[in-house]
């Protein structure tokens, strides 16, 4: 008897058939989002204030959200596993961090001097990285460029080492092979620098080099090559945009020691794995200790910040000036009430045990669908993160990514999920964040509605 190969299940006329009539449900789903749009698009270019949140055929405006529920403008309900691109651990409008929030509007909202509430943080950010120093950020995108001027000051270098396909923010620096087409990105033994977007001078771009995530060889073979020029190496320790890819054993540390005796800092971007994936985040879970971690999203409970921390000798260059690290809103103090509800009172380790058995339930759901439907997908996840990957093979690097993955497949289950009422971020790459108000039942949601997609892709044809 021939096995079936999984993939030769699917039927590519079905899938685009499928594809076609879910399409057609989410419009009509969501046709006051249609209309918000025609508005919004008047006066905000794609319609939205961020292009992460365009959509097709239209974002999706949402209303209001409660736990782990969120209603469209539309009135649909659905189960949130978008959560803000994973900032919202706590659950929508968590009584605790309200609590702590409203406490403070009462106290004043802004006043850019320090407050009590940023020793508190900063001291908690310190026990779960054990990085001893800490200034705080509005973003992500603020905090990955705070590193690579820090990187670049201690090494007194240009030149800025980032992995292919990973995204750190929009600015110039880490503007660069983010998602670059196979037509422009190079051979991979050289990967070319490739701007993601105009706007960015090519003599900034061609100062970020990129090797492909978990080859330490080839990061080896650029430093070497490159030598005495490299002032920093930024990396997500497991790559968070292109679904999620964790590096393989030995990876990380040998990224630690390549570095270190070259004396190039290393920066961990912890934006995406943070406080989502466990207390001390992707540095805890790896055991492997940057020079900078960069932090935002989840360790706010849902308001904008972001944080980043040092070793010793980095944070002399901001404590005298040297390197210019500022805001005026850093460290505000709403934001920091938010934060030390969310990372004190929220998160705490018993928090941590039970997003991580959740996401442990959820994906043995997803991969009993898996093995039952014989569809060619395996799940990855960490913390409170998880997702089907659509590749029969483990996904190691942006390139594989790109060749392996059935993208066809992941629109199709993102457009179930949305007819379904489970609400996933626009961008099909991404992941699903669990928070701590998700209960069995949503999980158990999920998964029926992964099996209807599972069922439907791979039923006989008629
Ligand atoms: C890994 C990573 N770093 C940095 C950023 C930028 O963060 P922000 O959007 O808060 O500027 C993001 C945003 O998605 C991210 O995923």
């Amino acid at each position: 008897m021939t096995t079936i190969e999984p993939a030769a299940r699917i039927d590519r006329d079905r899938v685009a058939a499928l594809t076609e009539r879910q399409r057609a449900i989410h419009r009509e789903r969501t046709a006051e989002s249609g209309r918000t749009y025609e508005r919004a698009a008047a006066v905000m270019p794609g319609g939205v204030p961020s292009a992460f949140q365009t959509g097709d055929p239209w974002p999706i405006y949402l209303d209001r959200g409660e736990g782990a529920r969120v209603w469209d403008v539309d009135g649909n309900e659905y189960v949130d596993f978008h959560n803000g691109f994973g900032v919202m651990c706590v659950g929508h409008a968590n009584p605790m961090i309200a609590a702590a929030v409203k406490a403070q509007v009462d106290r004043g909202t802004h006043f850019a001097a320090p407050t009590e509430g940023s020793i508190t943080v900063a001291n908690e950010l310190r026990r779960r990285w054990g990085l001893p120093h800490w200034r705080f950020t509005n973003s992500g995108t603020e905090a990955t460029l705070d590193a690579i001027h820090l990187a670049r000051a201690a090494g007194d270098r240009d030149v800025i080492v980032k992995i292919e396909g990973t995204y750190h923010g929009h600015h110039d620096a880490v503007m660069v092979s983010v998602k670059p087409p196979a037509d422009l990105m190079g051979d991979r033994s050289r990967p070319a620098s490739v701007p993601y977007g105009l706007g960015y001078p090519v003599a900034l771009t061609d100062l970020t080099r990129v090797v492909p995530f978990n080859d330490a060889d080839a990061l080896e073979r650029l430093l070497d090559e490159l030598e005495g020029q490299v002032a920093g190496v930024i990396m997500e320790p497991a790559m968070m945009n292109v679904n999620i890819v964790p590096p393989v054993p030995g990876y990380l540390e040998r990224v630690r020691d390549l570095t270190a005796v070259r004396g190039i800092t290393l920066i961990f971007d912890e934006v995406k794995t943070g406080a989502a994936v466990a207390a001390g985040g992707a540095t805890e879970l790896y055991g492997v200790r940057p020079d900078v971690v960069c932090l935002a999203k989840a360790i706010c409970g849902g308001l904008p910040g972001g944080a980043i921390g040092m070793s010793d000798p980095l944070a002399e260059l901001v404590a005298d000036g040297r390197v210019r690290q500022q805001g005026t809103f850093n460290g505000n103090p709403l934001v920091m009430a938010a934060a030390e509800a969310t990372l004190i009172q929220v998160l705490t380790d018993e928090a941590y045990t039970r997003l991580h058995s959740a996401n442990r339930t959820l994906m043995a759901g997803c991969e009993r669908v898996i093995a039952e439907y014989g569809l060619p997908a395996h799940t990855v996840g960490m913390g409170s993160k998880g997702c089907v990957v659509f590749s029969a093979e483990p996904v190691r690097e942006y390139r594989d990514y790109q060749t392996k993955v059935h993208h066809d497949l992941s629109d199709l289950a993102w457009l179930y999920h949305m007819n379904h009422g489970i609400f996933m971020t626009p961008g099909r790459d991404e992941e699903w964040t669990l928070s701590v108000l998700h209960t069995d039942e949503d999980l158990a949601r999920y998964v029926e509605v992964f099996e209807a997609f599972a069922r439907d892709v791979t039923a006989p044809s008629p």
